[in-house]
């Protein structure tokens, strides 16, 4: 049936009469922001990135979770399997969902995914982690996505964490671990997200070791290098947090990221 149909018209035109047109009301819903964080290698703050970005969601008062499709490294504590990464994002968000939305493959094994599900017999899969994500999507306004590792990751024999990005459909903010070797991995990472037709909406410097030789040149090279926005160097914290690291990051040269203080 087309939008043109004569019935459809008429009975848009009684419900306006009735209650609020439902554009209007659309129109009234907070912007949605969704982003997948990736980084130049494993152990470079993509956690620490994400969490103070769902920090800054919900200091603006955005329903935000955190989603870590894949993790590696478990222990059991209460009952309960336990990764560091879901529990800090969960920490920052102030949507809480069951662990098998946040986290469909919590794997025991800290190794290479694809070797950790090896382990114990599962075959990590793109369906589960769409299906997810959409309960997320639909539980809150904001989601931040937590890549494994590096970009290009495998997670089974034909799919890798490139590949689950462009599944997602989510831009791309590229954590960059400032040391020795970080320049060629942040171009090299940034033609991947290219050749997969995702977006790179923003990048952070990290600062992953303290003092740096030449870090500022470094991060003068990536800047004249990187086709996105900065948005923020964040310094080696004496003690690393959400709330530490976002207070050197500008979220808002994001696309679609929530200007309103309040729903
Ligand atoms: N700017 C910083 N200052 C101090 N410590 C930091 C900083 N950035 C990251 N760290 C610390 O480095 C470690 C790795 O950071 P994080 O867990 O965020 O990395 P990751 O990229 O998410 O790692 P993984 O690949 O395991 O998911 C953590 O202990 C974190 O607290
Ligand atoms: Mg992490």
């Amino acid at each position: 049936m087309s939008l043109d149909d004569p019935l459809i018209v008429s009975n848009t035109a009684d419900a306006v009469n009735t209650s609020p047109q439902p554009a209007a009301a659309a129109s009234a819903l907070p912007p949605r922001f969704s982003c997948f964080v990736t980084g130049t290698d494993t152990e470079i703050g993509k956690t620490l990135i994400s969490s103070a970005m769902l920090h800054a969601l919900v200091q603006r008062g955005v329903r935000a979770c955190g989603m870590k499709p894949v993790a590696a490294g478990a222990e059991l504590r209460d009952g309960r399997w336990h990764n560091d990464d879901c529990d800090q994002l969960a920490a920052a968000s102030n949507v809480h969902l069951p662990q098998s939305i946040t986290t469909p493959f919590l794997l025991r094994e800290a190794a290479a995914p694809h070797i950790a599900a090896a382990l114990e017999g599962v075959t990590i899969a793109a369906v589960p982690i769409l299906a997810a994500y959409v309960e997320m999507n639909a539980a809150a306004d904001a989601t931040v996505v937590e890549g494994v590792g590096g970009f290009r990751v495998p997670l089974n024999d034909d799919f890798d964490t490139a590949d689950l990005a462009a599944e997602l459909e989510l831009p791309v903010v590229l954590v960059v671990g400032l040391r020795l070797g970080c320049i060629s991995h942040a171009l090299l990472t940034v033609e991947a997200i290219a050749a997969r037709g995702l977006k790179l909406v923003g990048w952070v410097a990290n600062e992953t070791v303290a003092d740096m030789a030449f870090a500022d040149e470094n991060v003068a090279a990536l800047a004249q290098r990187i086709d996105a926005p900065l948005l923020g160097r964040v310094p080696r914290l004496a003690t690393p947090g959400a709330q530490a690291a976002a207070a050197h990051l500008d979220f808002t040269l994001l696309p679609n990221w929530p200007a309103h203080t309040k729903l």
